[in-house]
């Protein structure tokens, strides 16, 4: 069997189990099976595929089949300006999330020396990105999953960050640790009745500690702001991502935390997503 054959045999299953990207897919997947990029796959079509590869990619086919996502299947997921490793324990980093980093960086000048902390931290994609192009500036991330926590320090590593910036693996609630220049978080903030509205691919395979927000979408709003007021330095800035329904309410706590708006942008879809706010 050569690529061709076995890529039409990938789309095929993948499109009887209703995975809408079925072809994209199934080319992404023996890509990596084959361990050649896109273009590469592209170009040699007519080759014969090994009894090993075929395993491996057929193995790929059945994992997505299942709707489990390609980053997870992949290993990783490509955020800002670098790979990130990611497994089922952290959230898989969202392109809408590079907002947060693109305004933080808009923030800091390039010879600034500021301490930042990032709420929530995953696999560390958002305070990673920052400290990749801040390179006098210090981390801390935490987080309340473990496993994420192990992921984070990894990414670090292989990024050649590890001096700047140190991970917890804590609950926001109990975290007390040093005062910061600049706070950033996309917290959980899925609200329960649309939880079960979520795409297979995310609610059957994405951690729900790091979707579900509670009842009302806002408890680990809440809590990261109420914990913010307290870790944050006065001036400091608070950068927070939302879901797009939750910017009035948002603003409403951040007011009654002491927190000045200095701005709200929009997502790629052009929906309010982001804060930014000052503690005042
Ligand atoms: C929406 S994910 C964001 C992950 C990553 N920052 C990103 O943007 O891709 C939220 C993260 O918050 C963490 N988390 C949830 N509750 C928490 C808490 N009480 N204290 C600390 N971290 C928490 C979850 O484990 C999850 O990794």
């Amino acid at each position: 069997m050569n690529y061709q054959e076995i890529l039409n045999k990938g789309s095929e299953i993948l499109k009887l189990n209703n995975i809408k990207t079925f072809n994209l897919d199934s080319e992404i997947l023996l890509s990596s099976a084959l361990k050649i990029d896109r273009s590469r796959l592209i170009l040699n079509l007519d080759k014969k595929i090994s009894n090993r590869e075929k395993f491996f990619f057929l193995n790929f086919i059945e994992r997505r089949k299942k709707n489990e996502p390609i980053a997870y299947i992949i290993g990783f997921k490509e955020f800002w300006k670098n790979k990130f490793i990611v497994n089922k324990n952290t959230l898989i980093p969202r392109s809408d999330t590079e907002i947060l980093v693109e305004q933080i960086l808009k923030e800091i000048n390039i010879d600034s020396a500021k301490k930042i902390l990032d709420i929530g931290t995953g696999s560390g994609c958002i305070i990673l990105s920052i400290l990749n192009e801040r390179r006098k500036c210090t981390g801390v991330g935490i987080d309340i999953s473990k496993n994420a926590i192990k992921l984070a320090k990894y990414n670090a590593k292989i990024q050649h960050i590890k001096n700047r910036i140190k991970f917890f693996n804590s609950n926001i609630d109990n975290f007390c640790r040093d005062k910061y220049d600049v706070i950033v978080s996309n917290p959980p903030y899925i609200e329960l009745n649309k939880f079960f509205g979520l795409d297979k691919d995310v609610k059957n395979h994405e951690p729900k500690s790091a979707l579900s927000g509670g009842i009302d979408g806002y408890s680990k709003i809440r809590l990261v702001i109420e914990k913010s007021s307290i870790l944050i330095k006065e001036n400091g800035k608070l950068f927070l991502e939302v879901g797009f329904n939750q910017i009035k309410g948002t603003l409403k706590i951040l007011k009654l935390n002491g927190f000045y708006n200095n701005k709200v942008v929009k997502d790629l879809a052009k929906k309010n997503r982001c804060i930014i706010s000052t503690k005042i």
